[in-house]
């Protein structure tokens, strides 16, 4: 059974990963989400308008309220710039199964940051929340996210023709990739990573 706990602090050797707040919307516009280098690896069109993404951080900012609501920003420890996002969604009582889903800025690509951050979400998904498996799928012409995805330990599982159509009316095909809780246990002596997670009480804040 899934435990679950919302969206704690978590913090990596050079990330915070913690909640979204409304001072946040002007980074995460001009930091990645009106970025078409960035977007065009997503489903969702690059905004146009600050007031778009006024209208999704305020939505996150809402959806905290629910416990099976995970959704970071990433932060930079030594800067505090805010430099991506990364969400645990569509969880499965029945399997306890869900998937992970993360996108940095254009100018923080290349730098492990990435990884740090995905790193991160597993352990929590897997050593706080008790989840059973973790997926994702990345385009075939996105192999950074590929990357990132083996090096937090997940195989890839097959690959998807026409998985998803983007805004720009192009097909795309996926590579679906997936971590089982056991298989990351296993593995957990080998990954060495270094991270703390703190859950308030309340498991809230
Ligand atoms: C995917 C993404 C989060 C990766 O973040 P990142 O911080 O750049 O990742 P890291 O630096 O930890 O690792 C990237 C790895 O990909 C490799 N890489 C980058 N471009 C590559 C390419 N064109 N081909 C092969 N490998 C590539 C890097 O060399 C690095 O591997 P290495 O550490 O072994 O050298 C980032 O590129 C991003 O936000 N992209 C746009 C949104 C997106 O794709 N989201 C995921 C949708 S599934």
């Amino acid at each position: 059974m899934i435990n679950f706990l919302g969206t704690p602090k978590l913090d990596t050797k050079r990330l915070i990963l913690r909640r979204f707040e409304l001072k946040d919307v002007q980074s995460v516009f001009n930091h990645w989400i009106s970025d078409e280098r960035v977007t065009d690896n997503r489903i969702n069109a690059a905004h146009k308008e600050v007031s778009e993404t006024y209208e999704r951080v305020a939505k996150i900012v809402k959806d905290y309220s629910s416990d099976d609501f995970c959704y970071w920003a990433i932060e930079m420890k030594d800067s505090n710039n805010l430099i991506g996002e990364i969400d645990l969604y569509n969880f499965d009582n029945n399997t306890g199964n869900c998937e992970v889903s993360y996108s940095l800025g254009y100018n923080w690509w290349n730098h492990g940051y990435g990884t740090e951050a995905l790193k991160a979400v597993v352990e929590f998904g897997f050593g706080q929340m008790n989840v059973h498996k973790i997926s994702a799928a990345h385009n075939i012409d996105n192999p950074a996210s590929g990357k990132i995805m083996m090096k937090a330990r997940m195989a890839q599982e097959g690959t998807v023709r026409h998985m998803i159509r983007n805004t720009k009316g192009k097909y795309k095909d996926c590579a679906l990739y997936g971590i089982l809780q056991k298989d990351y246990n296993e593995s957990k002596s080998i990954l060495k990573q270094e991270i703390t997670v703190f859950v308030n009480k309340d498991k809230r804040e």
